[in-house]
């Protein structure tokens, strides 16, 4: 807990032990839950809450920042780790209003059984007045649900934008202080959660684009007092450019994919293309998902298990297919023993990546001479895309 501006209070409580989120997302820094007071001279109000099992923390901070009343609290995003400890902070603050736009009233009321009545719905852009501060709300869909809004503070020019340029990042640090980890943080965080939303985000930015901003206030990680580092760094990664790289991902039972894999990313490199290959048997699905962000071309290398592609490369393919990479490009390498769909089968799972599928390579069995000079041509033919693209001079 502490005073991030005059009257304005980090009251968030940090989960260090914290390892998944999601049951999916690996959490190796655990994460923070933040939340704000800000004592204005009339009213008092609490941006978002905690989630729930840290809502004691919670509260025990705000009452040591001072808050002995609260007149609002504005829920910037309905999802329980901002809004799970709301209908306990309404019943230790019961003259407390809960501020936000109808959407997320909704389904406040569908997730957390709210009283209808404790609400005051706001309109973007609307303002409310805490005496000598004003807050003003903005929009933000998609970021990565519906309903999320933005608070500015128009007096300190703090934006507080919920997750939102956020990073699972728990710091004994309330500000940032290495950027380069933030930056790893932050962009994990977008790559796991915001990249299938990349074009809505883009329009948020636009939105935000003419405000004076000295300070983002994220409800997850480290405050920025550079804001113009992770908005660039937001950016870079909605925009539309891609690297001249390959993420290579597979799964290979028998050494056979693993020998295809280790002669086509060798192939790829000598071709002066970088590579993040990742064996999909221990994967961190976060640095994954991190290297899915910037890579032109996706490759999934599979051997077949039963009569179609291995269970392991299927939840890759499923996992890149939801969060939707702006990758150009991508093919699919591996093995059978007899026969079976594998390439069907991932091909099928990927249709949501607007990607152009370069011809396969698939062997029966070992591979020999033939299936790697197969595998040369295909980088050679990535290489030829990324040039054709403007990737790669
Ligand atoms: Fe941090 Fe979407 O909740």
């Amino acid at each position: 807990m502490a005073e991030i501006k005059p009257n304005v209070w980090s009251v968030g409580v940090n989960d260090w032990d914290r390892r998944l989120f999601d049951e999916l997302i690996p959490l190796p820094d655990g994460t923070s839950y933040n939340a704000y007071l800000i004592k204005g001279g009339d009213k008092n109000a609490l941006l978002d809450t905690v989630d729930p099992p840290k809502t004691t923390q919670l509260i025990e901070n705000l009452l040591r920042a001072g808050a002995e009343k609260l007149d609002y609290v504005i829920s910037h995003h309905a999802e329980q780790d901002h809004s799970g400890a709301l209908s306990d902070i309404l019943m230790f603050y019961p003259d407390a209003k809960v501020v936000t736009n109808p959407k997320c009233r909704d389904m406040l009321i569908d997730h957390l059984g709210i009283e209808g009545d404790k609400f005051i719905t706001v309109a973007d852009g609307q303002t409310l007045s805490l005496g000598d501060k004003t807050l003003k709300f903005i929009y933000v869909p998609w970021v990565h649900w519906p309903e999320t809004m933005a608070t500015y503070l128009v007096e300190e020019e703090i934006l507080f934008p919920c997750d939102f340029f956020g990073s699972h990042l728990a710091s004994s640090s309330l500000f940032v202080d290495s950027e380069p980890t933030v930056y790893e943080a932050a962009k994990r965080y977008y790559a796991e959660i915001m990249m299938p939303f990349r074009l809505p985000i883009r329009k948020n930015l636009q939105k935000i684009a003419d405000l004076k901003i000295d300070m983002i206030a994220p409800s997850h990680g480290p405050v920025y007092k550079n804001p113009q580092f992770i908005i660039d760094a937001y950016k870079d990664w909605v925009g539309d450019n891609v690297r001249n790289e390959v993420v290579v991902a597979y799964v290979s039972m028998h050494e056979s994919t693993k020998k295809m894999v280790e002669r086509f990313v060798s192939t790829l490199i000598e071709a002066g293309i970088s590579v993040k290959q990742f064996n999909l048997v221990n994967v961190d699905v976060g640095k994954l998902a991190v290297a899915l962000v910037d890579a032109a071309t996706i490759v999934i290398g599979s051997g077949t298990f039963l009569t179609g592609a291995h269970p392991v490369a299927a939840y890759a393919a499923v996992l890149a297919n939801a969060l939707r990479p702006k990758a150009r490009f991508a093919s699919i390498i591996g093995s059978y023993g007899w026969g079976g769909r594998m390439v069907d089968q991932l091909t099928g799972l990927l249709c949501n990546l607007k990607v152009e599928l370069i011809e396969p390579v698939v062997v029966k069995g070992c591979p020999g001479d033939e299936d790697f000079a197969a595998l040369n041509n295909l980088a050679q033919e990535i290489l030829a895309k990324h040039k054709e693209a403007g990737i790669v001079d």
